[in-house]
């Protein structure tokens, strides 16, 4: 018998998931002390076989991955034979490569960190440099995408429609999501000036007028790296604009903006958000059988 356990941002999924395990559900109890320290509790005294910790890594990223590191070794000291962590989203990953000297190179110190693991599984991390999350967790380390169950919702609710990733990385999302739709797609360049700063070029030969257009990435942060295709493609005649993502942050109201640029939002349930429709809990659900 498995128990999943809810820590705070994914008691939604955990009980979901263990629901699709035949498993039994825990919520962790999280407080925080006056002077802003965390304090755990499972609400049982023992703990047995597998366990498995479900914590997506937003809101508040800090935190929550102090929360999984405290309750990790604690599931572990009371008695489970296995400790897996299921971080739909795993944060500290976009950070992969030492871009100005004397910068920390946080996806590997994530690995020392959730070291008391023995598996740890995300939904679409970002790889953007290396190719698996074995790269940086070795063999403990597994992750699964959510483009099969974005295809089938685009399958489901836009008949006919183009669909336009917004940069070269996002083919790996965009580019499959279309394959498996069997419609046409467009990636387009994207130059990141910094963080709320980015360019985008549609070339006016992508046809898209008249046409339901799917932008499809892998997380919508600031929302900057949607804005700016979207402006442009309501100036080239697009009918409906669709964001999709795996991972809705929405940072600094990046809903509202995008909802008021005139698109609609969907994205997976990695993350709670109000347009978390596509959920995530059965590919995961796989994955643990
Ligand atoms: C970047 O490499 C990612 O795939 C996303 O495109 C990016 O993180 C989105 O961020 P924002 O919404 O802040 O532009």
């Amino acid at each position: 018998m498995r128990c999943v356990v809810g820590l705070s941002n994914s008691v939604h999924l955990a009980i979901e998931l263990a629901r699709k395990l035949h498993g039994s559900f825990l919520k962790l109890s999280v407080k925080k002390f006056p002077d802003g320290e965390l304090y755990v509790r499972f609400p049982q005294e023992r703990l047995s076989g597998d366990v498995i910790l479900v914590q997506s890594m937003y809101p508040n990223p800090n935190e929550s991955l102090v929360e999984v590191v405290l309750a990790g070794h604690t599931a572990r000291e009371l008695g489970a034979r296995r400790v897996v962590l299921v971080a739909p989203y795993l944060a500290y990953l976009r950070q992969d490569k030492r871009f100005k000297s004397g910068e920390c190179v946080s996806n590997k110190i994530m690995a020392k960190i959730l070291a008391s693991f023995d598996e740890v599984i995300a939904v679409d991390p970002h790889l953007h440099r290396i190719r698996s999350l074995r790269e940086i967790f070795g063999a403990r380390g597994r992750h699964v995408s959510a483009v099969g169950v974005l295809a089938e919702f685009v399958k489901q609710h836009f008949s006919s429609c183009v669909i336009v990733g917004p940069d070269v990385e996002s083919a790996q999302w965009a580019g499959v999501v279309a394959r498996m739709v069997g419609c046409s797609f467009v990636i387009l360049k994207k130059k990141r000036y910094s963080a709320r700063v980015v360019r985008i070029k549609v070339s006016t030969k992508d046809s898209v007028r008249g046409k339901t257009v799917v932008l499809v990435d892998d997380m919508i942060s600031t929302g900057h790296t949607l804005l700016e295709p979207i402006r442009q493609l309501k100036r080239l005649g697009a009918k409906r604009i669709v964001c999709m993502a795996v991972h809705g942050l929405f940072v600094e109201g990046a809903l509202k903006k995008l909802r008021d640029a005139g698109a609609e939002v969907i994205t997976a349930n990695t993350i709670v958000n109000p347009v978390a429709k596509i959920s995530v809990a059965g590919l995961l659900a796989e994955a643990l059988k």
